[in-house]
């Protein structure tokens, strides 16, 4: 059985959805919710899970990144994970971190990459008007949402879309993708999963 923590920075509701997801035949289990934020509303969420908690706080380490990573490596490495799972995680992460785990971290990004890498990705697809959104799921590799593509979903961009219900809209994709290449990741399964498009959103 796989063991896989998650690390998240807010609500946790990609972590949620891979945590109810790993039951019966499939081959990972959760073990840890690790944030970077005391007050990421996942963390409770993460509790009524039954799934261990803990929090390394980035402020407190002020500009030292690697000082951060060192705290962080250290909870993980007490829980054993087989694999990683980025999941809402505002951090970015050193060289010396992603080369810790390369080949067993994955990350879940709302955008169609490679376009939008980064942030604010919702609002550059409205600005460069795009009729197809969507997310991807990706190995970490120490390039920025560069590594290799294990999955995409893709929604149609609608005239009644902003940044926020774009956003809103994809999340359930989000979801649903993450889900998908986890169960498949964590068999040893390294083929594409491509969600069905969505004219429409759920
Ligand atoms: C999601 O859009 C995710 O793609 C981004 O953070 C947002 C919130 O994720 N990285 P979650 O609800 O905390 O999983």
């Amino acid at each position: 059985m796989k063991r896989v923590a998650i690390l998240i920075s807010g609500g946790g509701s990609n972590m949620v959805a891979l945590a109810n997801s790993m039951t019966g035949d499939h081959a990972a289990r959760p073990v840890l919710v690790v944030s970077n934020d005391a007050a990421a509303v996942g963390l409770a969420k993460a509790r009524d899970l039954s799934i261990a908690t803990d929090v390394v706080d980035h402020r407190e380490f002020g500009k030292d990144r690697a000082a951060f990573e060192d705290v962080l490596a250290t909870k993980l490495e007490d829980a054993q994970p087989d694999i990683i799972c980025l999941a809402g995680f505002m951090r970015i992460l050193t060289e010396g971190f992603t080369a810790r785990y390369e080949g067993r971290m994955l990350n879940i990004h709302p955008s169609l990459l490679p376009k939008y890498k980064g942030l604010h990705t919702h609002q550059r697809a409205l600005d460069a008007g795009d009729d197809v959104h969507g997310c991807s799921v990706h190995e970490v590799t120490s390039a920025l949402d560069d590594g290799p593509i294990l999955g995409q979903a893709r929604i149609a961009v609608t005239a009644q879309d902003t940044a926020d219900i774009l956003a809103a809209r994809l999340l359930p994709f989000e979801h649903a993708l993450y889900v998908a290449v986890l169960r498949r990741y964590a068999a040893g399964d390294r083929r594409m999963v491509h969600l069905p498009f969505d004219p429409v959103g759920l």
